[in-house]
């Protein structure tokens, strides 16, 4: 494909992150048309169409897939449809992107896997967008550079607003997130292996909810703990839960050999320190759109340059298998009590 083509893009869901990766689409990267937009509530439809100028629209993903002028299929629908709507995807021959996690269950996981390898000349992507995220690129490129010597021990905290809780709550009643660890906990996990370059052996898993004792009825926690052994003796702590007060905390933190990397340690919604009869406060980002919103956009650039230069990205589709197989292991864990060997 030429570098004068312009991808048309189709993107299934428009909720809180499709509508965020609707609007990059559509404005802000090279190369791209956001020409369709599909999603089960017509009105989302509609008003995407209207405020973004896009052409098509369908409340059917699968007639979405017969209109010919399409040449990728951007997925940000719920998780328990990421599966299925991929290999349908691929099916029809289209380039496809989806958003985390890869799949809810190991078997699914492994049969888009195999979907993926059949494909080859078709672009793949999973939305790891936080190997996007400046910070974290330049925390990895330090890595890579031997600032910290070997890597031997990530911890992560990854923590929604308690703000967010009602919305998720309602979210869950009809919705299966796939719990705490396969939802929040994915990109921690994927990040682990990413920076440790190792995989993960055995995990020992807990958790609880005592704020929002609901989630216990959904089999899910409010804040849960992952204790994770990688290969090659590394090691990983991981925080994850949905109960945060102060706002969005994603911090992460990577011990060497030689030193000691943090990202965000602080969780700081940016430069400002505000002084006032409260002391002095540097307020929290507010959500993932607030965070990642440069993240979002490049890996979509990114994805869009893939299929231009006839390459895979990097985020492929066997770290969206690893991911799972970890979080499901977590799952596993923190359901049984047990410590759980980590298997594809
Ligand atoms: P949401 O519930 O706000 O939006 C879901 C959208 O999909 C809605 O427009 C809904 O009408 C539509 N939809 C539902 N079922 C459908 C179907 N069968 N066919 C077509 N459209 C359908 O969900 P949200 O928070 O936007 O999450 C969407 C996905 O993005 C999830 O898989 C989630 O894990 C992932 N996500 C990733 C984040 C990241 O940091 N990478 C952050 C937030 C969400």
């Amino acid at each position: 494909m030429g570098h004068n083509r312009c991808v048309s893009v189709g993107l299934v869901g428009l909720g809180r992150l499709g509508r965020q990766h609707a609007d990059n689409l559509a404005f802000r990267i090279p190369n791209c048309r956001l020409a369709a937009v599909c999603s089960i509530n017509p009105e989302e439809v509609e008003e995407a169409q209207a405020q973004l100028g896009v052409p098509y629209g369908y409340t059917d993903y699968e007639e979405m897939l017969r209109n010919k002028e399409l040449d990728a299929i951007f997925i940000a629908s719920p998780s328990s449809y990421h599966c299925d709507q991929i290999e349908k995807a691929l099916a029809a021959g289209f380039h496809v992107f989806s958003e985390k996690p890869l799949g809810l269950y190991m078997e699914e996981a492994l049969r888009v896997q195999e979907a993926v390898r059949r494909h080859p000349d078709q672009v793949f992507m999973l939305g790891f967008m936080r190997r996007y995220d400046r910070s974290y690129v330049y925390a990895k490129r330090k890595i890579e550079a031997g600032a910290i010597g070997e890597p031997v021990l990530i911890r992560c905290y990854g923590i929604d607003p308690a703000q967010a809780m009602p919305g998720f709550l309602q979210f869950a009643k009809s919705n299966y997130s796939g719990g705490l660890f396969l939802d929040m906990a994915i990109h921690d996990l994927d990040l682990a292996r990413w920076y440790l370059g190792a995989e993960a052996e055995r995990v020992w898993a807990i958790g609880g909810s005592h704020r929002y004792t609901e989630l216990a009825q959904l089999q899910d926690a409010e804040t849960g703990a992952a204790l994770v052994q990688f290969a090659g003796n590394k090691m990983g702590m991981f925080v994850a839960g949905r109960n945060c007060a102060h706002g969005y905390h994603i911090e992460t933190e990577i011990i060497g050999t030689l030193g000691t990397l943090r990202i965000g340690t602080v969780p700081e919604k940016n430069q400002v320190a505000i002084m006032d009869d409260r002391g002095v406060v540097r307020e929290c980002a507010n959500g993932f759109l607030e965070r990642f919103e440069q993240a979002y956009l490049d890996e979509a650039i990114d994805f869009v340059r893939a299929i231009l230069d006839g390459r895979q990205p990097e985020v492929k589709v066997e770290d969206g298998v690893l991911s799972t197989a970890l979080g499901y292991a977590c799952k596993e864990s923190f359901e049984t009590g047990q410590l759980v060997e980590v298997s594809t």
